[in-house]
């Protein structure tokens, strides 16, 4: 049945129909909200880059976490600005490291209860040189060194777990993480720790905000010898295969809104729970047009999630988590 039997328009009349032919939805416990501690008392320091984020001590990042669990977010994700930095990032796993003294607080309050606390786990807030791995200097430069990372990533990610964290996200990129941070937990009677593992993750241009939020960029070179290129879409889905066939027990994939096809491809090939991680540039960017007055802020921040839940993604890891709920209310 074509035109004039068939009309498109009937289901579009009153926000009424269009609410029960609506096929995919957001609720607040889908999105997850990342925190930036800091050392202090009483800090909330704005970040210039990112309207409305903030580095917060911990005990800003406590009554934070209360608000976001009384609008029902679904989780935390925890990055740290060490103090000091070294060569190999021992800040990552020192037992009073900023985000193991931020765990140990948020799970004292309230709100842990209420929801997901979740611990990325990278060195480049830690290292003085801003790489996610060990650094070996040559005559030829510089290299991201993978096998002695990973001892160095398992060791921060059972100091995390130890302090709290009821998730450990692995973002550094190097190969065979996963597996090497699985058999450290489980050696350390982490057995129950889940990971959630960076999976899939580009070298992107749209990580640029969020390296001033954490303090994390490299002092020299890039990322684009860890990080994935921004063409593949079968390199994706094998770093998604080995991820899993390593234990992950969930994966993430990042950026969301330039990758939209990533988590497409992913969600019809894998059956495992999948987010996906709307970027500070992704942010920045929208909020920049906000400011302007170019894009309705409203109605372009929602479209943004539901098209990144749309393509796949169960959960999003999002800077607009509150504003979002608040919306949905
Ligand atoms: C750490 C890490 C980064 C992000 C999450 N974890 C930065 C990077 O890889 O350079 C980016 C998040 C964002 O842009 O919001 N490796």
């Amino acid at each position: 049945m074509t035109f004039p039997a068939t009309r498109m328009r009937r289901l579009r009349q009153s926000e009424q129909l269009r609410a029960l032919v609506r096929e995919t939805a957001l609720a607040p416990g889908d999105l997850i909200y990342p925190l930036f501690l800091c050392p202090g008392k009483g800090v909330r320091k704005p970040v210039g880059s990112m309207p409305g984020v903030f580095n917060l001590s911990v005990d800003e990042a406590v009554r934070e976490a209360e608000q976001a669990a009384a609008l029902g977010l679904g989780g935390l994700l925890l990055f740290g600005l060490p103090e000091g930095k070294d060569e190999t990032g021992s800040g990552a796993w020192d037992e009073k490291g900023i985000v193991q003294l931020g765990l140990r607080a948020l799970k004292a309050s309230a709100a842990a209860q209420k929801f997901v606390l979740i611990a990325d786990v990278c060195l480049c807030e830690y290292t003085s040189h801003g790489h996610c791995g060990v650094v070996v200097k040559g005559d030829e430069g510089f290299s991201v060194d993978n096998d002695p990372s990973l001892a160095l990533l398992a060791r921060t990610a059972v100091s995390l777990a130890q302090a709290g964290a009821d998730v450990v996200a692995p973002s550094d990129m190097m190969d065979g993480r996963v597996g090497a941070i699985r058999k450290a937990l489980d050696g350390a009677g982490c057995a129950n720790t889940p990971i959630l593992s960076y999976a899939s993750k580009f070298a992107s241009a749209f990580y640029g905000p969020f390296r001033e939020a954490a303090d994390s960029a490299p002092q020299f070179g890039d990322r684009k010898t860890y990080q994935m290129d921004g063409a593949n879409l079968r390199e994706a889905m094998r770093e998604i295969e080995l991820d899993l066939e390593e234990g992950a027990d969930m994966i993430l994939m990042k950026p969301a809104m330039p990758y939209l096809d990533v988590i497409r491809t992913a969600r019809e090939r894998f059956g495992v729970p999948m987010g996906a991680y709307q970027v500070s540039g992704e942010y920045s960017m929208l909020h920049a047009a906000f400011e302007k007055g170019w894009l309705d802020r409203d109605r372009a921040m929602l479209e943004s999630l539901i098209s990144i839940r749309r393509a796949g993604a169960d959960f999003i890891v999002t800077y607009f988590a509150k504003e979002a709920v608040r919306l949905l209310q």
